[in-house]
């Protein structure tokens, strides 16, 4: 039997996946097998090559379109690690219903729950004041949770520019700041912010955008 691979798959990888792009690219020099899977709706390969010079190995595959789409093309049972960035929100957000999008969600919870191989993780970077949301539907969705904050080093060394966005204090009051100038009614805003806060048991505005790791497994059969 031949030594199995390593399979990554990102949803919403973004416009230019610089950095899973340069992970196969490292994965294939070091052979250590693994094949790599970005998905995004907006993702521009050519222009990621042609802005970083560097070129598309063998074991990276470029899906532009829906990640949900994407997933259901692979194999049942695939999937070693599935990981979405800052993704989970638009996805919530794109279906406009009054449901908040949860049908999409849950529609990509469990596709992903039929891809991941046995022991495989769902890994999710979101912002803190949407964890109850998502956890709530993994759940649902069969998956274990567990979750911790990102550090402050580690949200600032990220690939991800979403990620890094809300790396420090600074850069979420700048967030809220901008949200409450940014509307017709500044002070509706603020009391909405203020509601979220309190509801969620957060002491500051800026928590709510801090960035968290959810990471779902499936329990052992
Ligand atoms: C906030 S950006 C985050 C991008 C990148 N992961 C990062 O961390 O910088 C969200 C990304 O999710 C993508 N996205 C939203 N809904 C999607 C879907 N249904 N399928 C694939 N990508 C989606 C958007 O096109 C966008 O690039």
């Amino acid at each position: 039997m031949g030594l199995k691979f390593f399979r990554v798959f990102e949803a919403g990888a973004g416009i230019n996946p610089i950095g899973l792009l340069k992970k196969a690219i490292s994965s294939n020099k070091k052979k250590t097998r693994r094949v790599f899977t970005a998905a995004d709706l907006v993702l521009d390969i050519p222009g990621t090559l042609a802005k970083t010079g560097l070129k598309q190995p063998r074991n990276f595959m470029a899906v532009r379109g829906c990640a949900i789409q994407a997933l259901e093309r692979k194999k049942p049972m695939s999937q070693n690690l599935i990981f979405a960035g800052m993704m989970l929100q638009d996805m919530a957000f794109q279906e406009h219903s009054a449901q908040l999008g949860t049908n999409k969600v849950r529609k990509f919870f469990a596709e992903a729950k039929r891809k991941l191989a046995p022991n495989g993780r769902l890994v999710l970077i979101q912002h803190l004041k949407d964890k109850d949301y998502f956890i709530q539907l993994a759940k649902e969705a069969g998956f274990l949770p567990y979750f911790r904050e990102l550090t402050e080093q580690e949200a600032k060394s990220a690939e991800s520019p979403a990620i890094r966005r809300v790396s420090t204090h600074e850069a979420r009051v700048a967030i809220i700041d901008d949200l409450v100038k940014r509307t017709i009614n500044p002070s509706e805003r603020f009391n909405e912010i203020d509601e979220m806060t309190k509801s969620r048991g957060l002491s500051n505005h800026t928590d709510l955008y801090k960035p968290i790791l959810i990471s779902l497994r499936l329990p052992k059969k």
